[in-house]
């Protein structure tokens, strides 16, 4: 505890008192649900409500689209009924309409699988891919990211590796992921973009880059778009007109694209998310795959191996919801970028706030552009280490969660999410930052 006053936005002995009796090692190296926790506990306490910007949750309303299709369904009596394993027909057709609309990119039907969330369909895969070749047996993972990938190896039991990007973008990045696609043990490499928790996006060199040493290596690539369109200084909105979502499956036929719908349609509640599998590896064999499936297809083992065993696919009705969201931003009824444009704009004013009280931006270029405003940001504050400063805002009512959970070996710092935080609380949160910065002075 450094904070060198009592007289903080939430009283100081109310803050040690929950945390003392949550018993929590370090507020600092606290998980994203145990900070989320402690704030609760906390607000509960002292009658305050925080600037939450601790959970990745959307705060916007869920695609009304999605909700009238998948109320619909429910009263023609479709919960009654096991939905197919790999999706509705016509689910997976909008899957692959959205794919080509919005990424450029042909996929057939077949290879388009909704998943309980993204987060199942990235144990589904990690699961699979482990057991594709006896040699191969480990993860890279570009770093900052979503810890939650990583607790997906430590409950499988899988190995990974990972290293921080910050210092390897452009050019630098083929020799640092040709040095690892070298060592002969990496089955595929992982990254979000738009980033969580950098907002770094990858430019399409770079995308080219991992491609190209995806086809080299014979390594997977694994591109998690949760935040699919969400890099607002491109219009990736209009479906079938460029610009284009950037991908790497413009550069490889080794990949899987994980595409959420909780962020972009704000659906997160029904835990529905795609899986895209490209053609070509759907259809190939491994032999390896034998010793625990009863096909050698990469496609079949996912689909009748590895989702069977998990959940028997993924709830009917939200499927209804899905198909519904999708083809009205297919046909272009349905903007849903324009809708969630909101995160950016409050990213920008939210930044504004921070940087005018100390604070700096992290992750603060794409190369040699300034990061975008989007759905998460990360901050740091001179003389203060990321858990330390985790630790001091709590005692202004401000929560987030540090970077050093995400992989990052830029653990000086924070990542803020904007989601949560109305714009009624800008005034509060700008007295409250205000109050730190002169609590807090730089030397
Ligand atoms: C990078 C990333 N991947 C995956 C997920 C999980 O998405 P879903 O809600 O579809 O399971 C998240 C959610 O925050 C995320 O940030």
């Amino acid at each position: 505890m450094f904070t060198n006053t009592k007289d903080t936005p939430i009283p100081f002995e109310i803050v040690n008192q929950v945390i003392d009796e949550m018993k929590l090692a370090s507020v600092g190296k606290a998980s994203i649900r145990e900070i989320k926790r402690l704030v609760d506990n906390i607000e509960k306490a002292s009658g305050i409500s925080f600037i939450r910007m601790e959970m990745g949750v959307p705060g916007l309303k869920p695609a009304q689209v999605g909700v009238e299709a998948e109320v619909e369904a429910l009263q023609r009596g479709v919960a009654a009924i096991y939905p197919e394993i790999d999706g509705l027909p016509h689910l997976k057709l909008e899957i692959a309409r959205f794919v080509k609309l919005f990424l450029d990119t042909e996929v057939s039907p077949e290879s388009c699988i909704p998943t309980v969330g993204s987060m199942q369909g990235s144990f589904a895969i990690f699961m699979t891919l482990s057991r594709l070749n006896k040699e191969r047996d480990t993860t890279l993972f570009i770093d900052p990211g979503f810890p939650v990938h990583k607790m997906q190896h430590k409950v499988l039991g899988l190995k990974f590796e990972s290293f921080d990007v910050y210092n390897y973008r452009g050019e630098k990045l083929r020799e640092k992921l040709e040095s690892y696609f070298k060592q002969g043990n990496i089955h595929s490499v992982l990254y979000s973009n738009p980033n969580n928790p950098s907002w770094i996006c990858f430019t399409d060199d770079e995308l080219k880059t991992i491609g190209e040493l995806a086809n080299k290596y014979n390594i997977i690539v694994l591109e998690d778009l949760a935040y699919f369109g969400m890099d607002f200084r491109k219009d990736y909105s209009k479906p079938g007109v460029p610009p284009f979502q950037p991908t790497v499956s413009k550069y490889t036929d080794n990949y899987i694209l994980m595409i959420s719908s909780s962020k972009a349609f704000s659906y997160a509640g029904q835990r529905i998310g795609m899986m895209v599998i490209s053609d070509k590896l759907f259809s190939s064999k491994y032999e390896d795959l034998l010793l625990y499936y009863n096909s050698d297809i990469f496609g079949r083992a996912m689909v009748f191996g590895t989702i069977y065993c998990l959940s028997s696919g993924t709830a009917h009705s939200a499927q209804y919801a899905l198909a519904a969201i999708l083809k009205s931003c297919n046909e272009g009824e349905f903007n849903f970028v324009r809708d969630v444009r909101e995160y950016g704009e409050k990213a920008h004013i939210m930044k504004e706030l921070f940087t005018s009280n100390g604070f700096i931006i992290v992750y603060d270029k794409d190369i040699d552009q300034p990061i975008a405003d989007g759905f998460y940001f990360t901050i740091a504050y001179p003389g203060l280490s990321g858990e330390a400063l985790l630790e001091e805002l709590i005692y202004y009512g401000i929560s987030a969660i540090a970077l050093s959970i995400t992989g990052s070996e830029h653990a000086e710092g924070l990542r803020a999410c904007v989601s949560l935080v109305p714009r009624t609380q800008f005034p509060e949160m700008e007295i409250r930052l205000r109050k730190f910065h002169q609590d807090h002075p730089i030397q």
